[in-house]
């Protein structure tokens, strides 16, 4: 059985995480790819809410083997917090799989990531201050730390303190901040290392092994595609590349042994942090859409931007990411108002463009160019088929697939796991 690749479809927070704990039911393995703890997956069971910032959202499935791939960054002290958390609400940790090959994020990561935040000023990227850039920036320079080498302590500290200065120096000397305590780092890393090390694996080999066996195994991607480094709205995008492509890369899996990529998108548009967004809504619906979809960070608690959806990002989405079908979420969230809008085209240097902007031209140069469709006043909560919904919110989804070309096979209305409507399995095969 082929892997699926869950992949978010705009800038992130479309609800990735509660999608894969629903998929998670029926597979055998869900394996994180890129990205680390700036992500924040919600899944919410029985009225308590789990964030999840590194660990796969298969964690709240008893059995379901757990995989952090070497396409992530791994914060030690995050990650063992956020295993004690899961332990808290009785999920199992023993399942917890962590490669060899991923690299560190270590703490003058997320200093640098502050810093240098800061001095960009008016320019700010809107990070999530984890450390992401940082950390993703020495694996490519090649001066980054691997998981596996926590394994022998004394050679990690040898070569942690090697890096550490150096970043020391550009703190003091660039940055014009107080030096870190380079050993006082490593004396809280010793303990860190000890705890992980049981969970360090070749995952690439656990993987194909499980591929091979015929393993159903969820690739969840963290962040979205607008957000990819190569394909998103650079440089307002993070490090890696949460696009299907980042599957392959970041856990090994060869590209012949992808089954189906399922494209998670909302019913609307939110983005968190800086950067265009053609179809924003700095007025009354952009309140409603915070304020009826509670549209606050799960990392950070920053306000989301919220805006229209915008079917010219889906498609382009769609294109580079391969989708084999959708999942909408949040349709919910629309009710009550009394018109929608859905972004066809954009007008942009004196053209109409229906896919992403002219060489030469970004989305900031881009105005969007609107159909309306008539909203619905009824909650969706209840709903859990196809038949259950209006008839406005079902013309809504079906204009949606018609745009992307793509069906929507699972349709969420709500938080909860049973919020949902299954229209077809996502697995083709
Ligand atoms: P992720 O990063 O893609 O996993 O998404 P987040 O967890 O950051 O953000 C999605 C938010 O929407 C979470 O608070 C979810 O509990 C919530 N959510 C997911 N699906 C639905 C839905 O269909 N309706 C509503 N109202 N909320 C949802
Ligand atoms: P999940 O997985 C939404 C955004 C930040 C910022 C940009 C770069 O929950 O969907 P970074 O800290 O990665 O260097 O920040 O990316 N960002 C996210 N936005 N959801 C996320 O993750 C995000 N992870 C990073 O707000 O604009
Ligand atoms: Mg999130």
């Amino acid at each position: 059985m082929p892997g699926l690749i869950v992949v978010g479809a705009q800038w992130g927070d479309e609800g990735k995480g509660r999608i894969v704990d629903l998929l998670a039911a029926d597979v055998q393995m869900v394996v994180r790819y890129q990205g680390g703890n700036n992500a924040g997956h919600t899944v919410v069971r029985e009225g308590r809410t789990v964030r999840l910032h590194q660990v796969p959202s298969g964690i709240m499935r008893p059995g379901v083997l757990c995989v952090i791939g070497n396409g992530t960054v791994v914060e030690p002290f995050s990650l063992l917090e956020e295993m004690d958390e899961l332990a808290g609400f009785g999920c199992d940790l023993e399942v917890l799989r962590i490669s060899r090959a991923a690299h560190l994020l270590l703490p003058y990561h997320q200093v640098l990531d502050q810093v240098q935040e800061t001095s960009r000023g008016t320019q700010a990227l809107g990070t999530t201050g984890r450390g992401i850039g940082p950390a993703y920036t020495d694996k490519a320079a090649r001066v980054g730390i691997r998981v596996e080498e926590m394994l022998r302590f004394d050679a990690f500290a040898r070569h942690f303190r090697v890096v550490a200065q150096e970043k020391n120096r550009l703190l003091v000397d660039l940055y014009g901040q107080p030096p870190l305590d380079i050993e006082a780092m490593l004396e809280r890393l010793r303990p860190a290392a000890e705890r992980l090390a049981p969970h360090i694996a070749d995952t690439s080999l656990i993987v194909h092994q499980a591929l091979r066996r015929g393993d159903r195994v969820l690739f969840e991607g963290a962040q979205g595609t607008l957000l990819d480094i190569d394909h998103g709205t650079y440089p307002f995008v993070t490090s890696s590349n949460p696009t299907a492509g980042g599957a392959c890369v970041g856990t090994g899996m060869a590209p012949g042994e992808v089954g189906g990529v399922l494209g998670i998108a909302k019913a609307y548009t939110t983005r968190v942090g800086s950067g265009p967004f053609p179809t924003e809504c700095r007025d009354e619906v952009g309140e409603h859409l915070v304020r009826e979809g509670v549209e606050y960070g799960a990392t950070t608690g920053r306000r989301r931007r919220c805006g229209w959806l915008d079917v010219v990002l889906l498609r382009y989405a769609a294109r580079l990411n391969g989708f084999t079908s959708l999942a909408v979420t949040k349709l919910d969230v629309l009710t009550g108002l009394p018109r929608l809008r859905i972004c066809t085209a954009y007008r942009c240097g004196g053209t109409v463009a229906e896919d992403w902007p002219p060489v030469g031209y970004s989305l900031a140069d881009c105005e969007p160019v609107y159909e309306e469709w008539p909203g619905w006043s009824e909650s969706l909560r209840e709903a859990r088929r196809w038949e259950d919904l209006p008839e406005a919110a079902r013309r809504y989804v079906e204009r949606m697939e018609e745009l992307v070309g793509l069906p929507a096979d699972l349709v969420s209305v709500g938080p909860e796991r049973e919020q949902l409507i299954v229209r077809r399995s996502p697995w083709r095969t």
